[in-house]
């Protein structure tokens, strides 16, 4: 028999493969995927080699991970509870996908994953594997064996000669990825606690953000970043060049308390600087140039795009259908947004575009042909109408 296992070369999913070993007589393949963490992935690999895997398999994914569901968040500007640019759920339906291949593959019936039993990842990673092979069983070891903390788990690790690296991180638990990194536990999971600075992976905390402001420019092509300051890059490359910039003023750091699925509220600091610009690029781009009612229709829609994305629920009908109307509103998000960054700031400096609704004639103060100031007299009368006719009654009722 054998198991697929999601491997992050980290301490928690290195010691399961020796308890998989142990408590289930299976050989073990390790699946590390490449998300754009900036972990060395031959160390990766040779780590669970010699934490006793059978056979490895590391794949760089990135560049699907932003053309399959980050490109999708940015045109659809999704976000969870308002805030959240879902760093850590966009990654996990490639990772899960890739897990379902291999097990393919190797013909193995089995797929184990590292996450906790109080977060939402586990049911991530099971949502997906549920609806790429219904027929693969899981095990989630935290769910399951007596391993109960880190010193529990560095114990077990000595015992298996599992080789470990504690760093300072480790009292954070840590999701890092090309869009982002979250920082959860440790002293910030205290209310009263002011994040610091030293959780930091990607941005410049605000007092370390460079004094000079910067333009730049990014053109969007149906939706989708295509260049860079006139430049044509890569869609990884957009990515990481954003990141940089966004780090180097100090763009793209949120301090929420959110709503887990599974229940309970957690807080979590995430990092997401080119991200962030990303998404407000785009809105820019297209508050000039989809039309009210659509626009107003798909801001509904995107809460609800938001929340699928959180739940875990992106192998799904209701995720393929949000994103057939929204990529039938972005036919005409098309042109350059010019912004200026400054101290976690993001200032809009110019829309270049030829596809804008907003016409200079029509809504500049002047009269123009296509509006008449006196309409708007009859307009108002027809829409004040409900008003007048409650405030009517009501005095009529009062006079009796
Ligand atoms: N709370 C965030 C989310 O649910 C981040 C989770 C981070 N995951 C992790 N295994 N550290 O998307
Ligand atoms: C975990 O529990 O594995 C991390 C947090 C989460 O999944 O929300």
């Amino acid at each position: 028999e054998k198991v697929v296992l999601a491997y992050s070369g980290g301490l928690d999913t290195s010691i399961i493969i020796p308890w998989l070993k142990e408590n289930y007589d299976i050989e073990v393949i390790a699946v590390s995927v490449n998300v754009g963490q900036e972990e060395n992935m031959v160390e990766v690999y040779e780590k669970a080699l010699k934490s006793g895997a059978a056979k490895v398999y590391v794949d760089d994914l990135s560049e699907k991970f932003v053309t399959e569901t980050i490109f999708k968040a940015i045109k659809a500007e999704a976000k969870y509870e308002g805030k959240y640019l879902l760093g850590t759920s966009l990654a996990r339906p490639i990772i899960a996908k890739r897990l379902v291949e291999v097990a393919h593959l190797e013909g193995a019936k089995y797929i184990c994953h590292g996450c906790t039993g109080k977060g939402n990842d586990q049911v991530r990673f099971e949502a997906s594997i549920a609806a790429l092979d219904p027929t693969i069983k899981i095990i989630a070891p935290w769910r399951i064996w007596d391993i109960k903390s880190r010193e529990d788990a560095i114990e077990y690790a000595n015992k298996n000669n599992i080789p470990i690296t504690v760093t300072k991180e480790k009292i954070y638990s840590v999701d890092a990825n090309l869009w982002h990194t979250s920082t959860e536990g440790g002293d910030i999971e205290y209310l009263e606690n002011e994040h610091q600075n030293h959780v930091y992976k990607k941005c410049l905390p605000l007092e370390k953000a460079t004094n000079t402001p910067e333009y730049i420019e990014i053109y969007f092509e149906k939706g989708i970043p295509t260049k860079i300051n006139g430049k044509k890059l890569s869609p990884v490359e957009i990515v990481k060049v954003l990141n940089e910039i966004g780090s180097k003023h100090g763009i793209g750091v949120i301090d929420i308390i959110e709503n887990r699925l599974v229940g309970m509220k957690s807080r979590g600091i995430y990092e997401t600087p080119g991200g962030t610009i990303l998404y407000e690029a785009h809105n820019i781009l297209e508050s000039a140039t989809l039309d009210k009612e659509a626009l107003h229709f798909k801001q509904m829609v995107s809460l609800k795009y938001g929340e699928l994305i959180y739940n875990g629920l992106w192998y799904s009908k209701i995720r393929e259908a949000i994103d057939a109307f929204i990529d039938e509103t972005q036919e005409n998000v098309s042109g350059t947004v010019k912004m200026k960054l400054y101290k976690g700031f993001i200032k809009p400096a110019g829309i270049f575009t030829e596809n804008a609704l907003y016409d200079y004639s029509i809504s500049s103060f002047g009269d123009s042909e296509l509006y008449d100031h006196k309409d708007a007299q009859g307009f108002i009368n027809l829409f004040t109408l409900p008003l007048k006719i409650k405030a009517m009654k009501k005095i009529n009722k009062e006079n009796k």
